[in-house]
């Protein structure tokens, strides 16, 4: 039987010219970027190349861009880094349809007084502005 996978947006197949270009970090270059020991400083140089490979496709600079563990972790660092960066802004405007990380944040945000607003979709899952 031909399976389908249609949840691709929450994990997908990683590309095979991926899974190539990860292969030595997963048999030999496996030491800790943040340590200072040699193994730790031979992965820091390839990420710090990957890092500005990344910010050149995206038109940003390397110190723009930041790795997260998970898109739970993305979430709260986007969320909360607006909130602190803007604290006399209080109106947050969210989607009927988001991730659970996110619907409970805004849980919350009510409570500590946020007004917040929330967009329905169309039978397409687009933003019914
Ligand atoms: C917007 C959003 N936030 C959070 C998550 C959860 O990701 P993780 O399990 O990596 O924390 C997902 C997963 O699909 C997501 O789409």
């Amino acid at each position: 039987m031909k399976t389908i996978y249609f949840d691709n947006n929450a994990t997908t197949q990683v590309d095979p010219l991926v899974f190539e270009a990860m292969v030595p970090f997963f048999k030999d270059l496996y030491g800790n970027p943040s340590s200072m020991h040699f193994k730790g400083g031979e992965v820091a140089s390839h990420l710090r190349l990957a890092r500005q490979r990344l910010a050149d496709l995206l038109g940003a600079t390397p110190e723009e861009i930041i790795y997260t563990s998970c898109g739970t972790e993305s979430d709260n660092a986007a969320l909360w880094t607006a909130l602190r960066t803007q604290p006399d802004k209080k109106h947050l405007i969210t989607s009927r349809v988001e991730h659970s990380a996110i619907v409970n944040n805004v849980s919350l945000l009510r409570r500590l007084g946020y007004r917040v607003s929330e967009i329905g979709v169309d039978g397409l899952g687009r933003l019914d502005m």
